[in-house]
């Protein structure tokens, strides 16, 4: 799948493009089918709020079949490829479920700022193409972006360990306002199946879940095999340090995968 030339002006200007049902329900249905068993694993990359509701899955391509087959989709990581000139590997990747009442905030960051910093990563040739499991809505606590932001550069962040369970590089409230006042705040959201791609020095947050219906987004943070990581502070299923090139699947994988489940009943 290619971007269109409108849609790589978007991409330059604002730091982000939506792409609304890239995927079917039914596609999104193989995936979500296997959240319950993960969720409930106990396993270190299984990451929970304090309130013991899941927030983050990590590394779930090495652990899950369907969302291996995510990590390789063609319509995620070609236009990550078009957009970053290039092979790409998988740096990070992320199943973020802000459950209903429970999923608590992600504070106002820029991602290439931890990759940065925490991983060495040399430049901001790396981005997030997010897909949307579940319908984002305003009740759900949608991804926040402001428009532009990522032509600031890396901007001056604190390392906030006490907020939530996860340790993060967080900007300054009044950077944030001078940057919303100008900007405006995008907030993202669509059906399940739709895609987000935003620049990683792109500044965003979301606020905390108190509605009655979770959401879950896939994070696959891809980078440039080039800009590979230079330093292993991190877990490796945080921050992975295998640099080969994703092998891309087939565009049909996740149909390939129900019609394999259903023949094997
Ligand atoms: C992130 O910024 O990495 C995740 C934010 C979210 O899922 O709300
Ligand atoms: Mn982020």
């Amino acid at each position: 799948m290619k971007l269109s030339d409108e849609q790589l002006q978007q991409f330059d200007e604002l730091g982000y493009v939506m792409l609304p049902d890239i995927f079917s329900l039914d596609e999104m249905a193989v995936v979500n089918g296997d959240l319950p068993r993960i969720y409930d694993m106990q396993r270190d990359e299984v990451w929970r709020e304090s309130s013991g509701a899941v927030r983050t899955a990590f590394a779930a391509h090495t652990y899950s079949e369907p969302f291996d087959l995510i990590g390789r989709h063609p319509r995620l990581v070609e236009p990550v490829q078009q957009l970053l000139g290039g092979k790409v590997y998988i740096h990070q990747y992320k199943i973020n479920a802000k459950a209903a009442f429970d999923g608590d905030v992600w504070q106002w960051h820029q991602d290439f700022g931890t990759w940065h910093r925490d991983d060495g990563m040399p430049e901001p040739r790396a981005m997030n193409i997010a897909l949307f499991l579940d319908d984002v809505t305003e009740f759900n606590g949608p991804l926040w972006i402001i428009p532009g932001s990522h032509k600031e550069g890396v901007l001056e962040a604190g390392h906030d360990l006490k907020t939530t369970s996860y340790p993060l590089w967080t900007l300054d409230n009044g950077k944030i306002a001078e940057l919303a006042n100008e900007h405006g705040i995008f907030s993202a959201k669509g059906r399940a199946g739709s895609v987000l791609m935003f620049h990683s020095n792109i500044v965003h947050a979301s606020s905390p879940n108190i509605g009655p219906w979770g959401r879950t987004i896939v994070y696959l943070s891809l980078c440039h095999v080039d800009n590979h990581i230079t330093r292993h502070k991190r877990a490796e299923w945080i921050a992975h340090r295998d640099f080969t090139p994703i092998d891309i699947a087939n565009d049909d994988c996740l149909k390939e995968l129900a019609r394999k489940a259903v023949a094997a009943e």
